[in-house]
């Protein structure tokens, strides 16, 4: 028995209409039942566009909403952008932060996120931070190296007393939407080096609690192996979450 309730994360990237997000959402809702919900935390982070629409169609349903993203200012002159503030207003307990869609495409770095995280927890929502190797770092066994950095610096000065105060989830580049997965391996191998990290940082409290999603490629048919992992806690899923049949596939797996 797994020590951490696990989280089962739904991102859907930039997919979905408001109405097309809530009919999903409430088939969603339609498909779960009482011990889903007894075994896994569930959470979706539709487009910002449907946030407000989705949290009143799975209000009181145990499904928690998250943002894709924030800027770091509580409100101002920063056109197109999204704060804290906003999104938890819309109903989000979650932001996803430090994806590597929002790496590589929009030039985030780690200093940038390390500023959004320290705005979200302030702001009293809980973010998933994202970090994961590309396949060249892999290739030049730098991986470990790289995870290091990333939780080191977008946690800097990030202070944290439970654990539950936060998310990482472990993504490696070369398996987000490729249908290549990880090894369980290479995930167990990750997430137990993330977890001591943690540990060094704040304390065995903290490391003990903190849950450490693993995402690329989940689907219902590797979801098992992955989750059975000791120090995997959850996944952060992206395709297969775009489908009520195809996520509900994963929870009960
Ligand atoms: P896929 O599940 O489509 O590989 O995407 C993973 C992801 O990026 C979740 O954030």
């Amino acid at each position: 028995m797994k020590k951490r309730k696990c989280l089962i994360a739904g991102n859907w990237k930039m997919h979905k209409t408001p109405q097309e997000s809530v009919n999903e959402a409430l088939k969603l809702v339609s498909m779960l039942d009482e011990k889903d919900f007894e075994k896994y935390d569930i959470m979706i982070a539709p487009p910002f566009t449907s946030l407000s629409l989705v949290s009143e169609s799975i209000k009181n349903k145990n499904i928690a909403l998250g943002a894709q993203n924030i800027y770091f200012e509580a409100q101002g002159a920063y056109t197109g952008e999204i704060s804290a503030q906003m999104v938890k207003a819309c109903g989000c307990t979650h932001v996803i932060l430090g994806h590597s869609e929002r790496r590589q495409i929009f030039n985030e770095t780690d200093d940038f996120i390390n500023m959004k995280i320290s705005s979200a927890i302030s702001a009293g929502l809980i973010p998933v931070l994202c970090i994961g190797e590309t396949k060249s770092e892999r290739n030049s066994n730098k991986t470990l190296n790289v995870l290091d950095k990333q939780v080191q610096n977008g946690l800097k000065a990030i202070s944290v007393s439970t654990g539950n105060e936060l998310v990482i989830a472990y993504e490696p580049v070369w398996a987000i939407g490729t249908g290549e997965t990880a090894s369980p391996e290479q995930v167990e191998e990750a997430h137990f080096n993330i977890r001591k990290l943690i540990e060094k940082i704040y304390n065995k409290n903290v490391a003990d609690n903190i849950k450490i999603l693993y995402g690329g490629s989940v689907k219902s048919g590797n979801a098992k192996e992955l989750l059975s992992l000791e120090n995997v806690d959850g996944a952060l899923v992206g395709g297969a979450s775009l489908r009520a049949e195809d996520f509900t596939g994963i929870i009960k797996a």
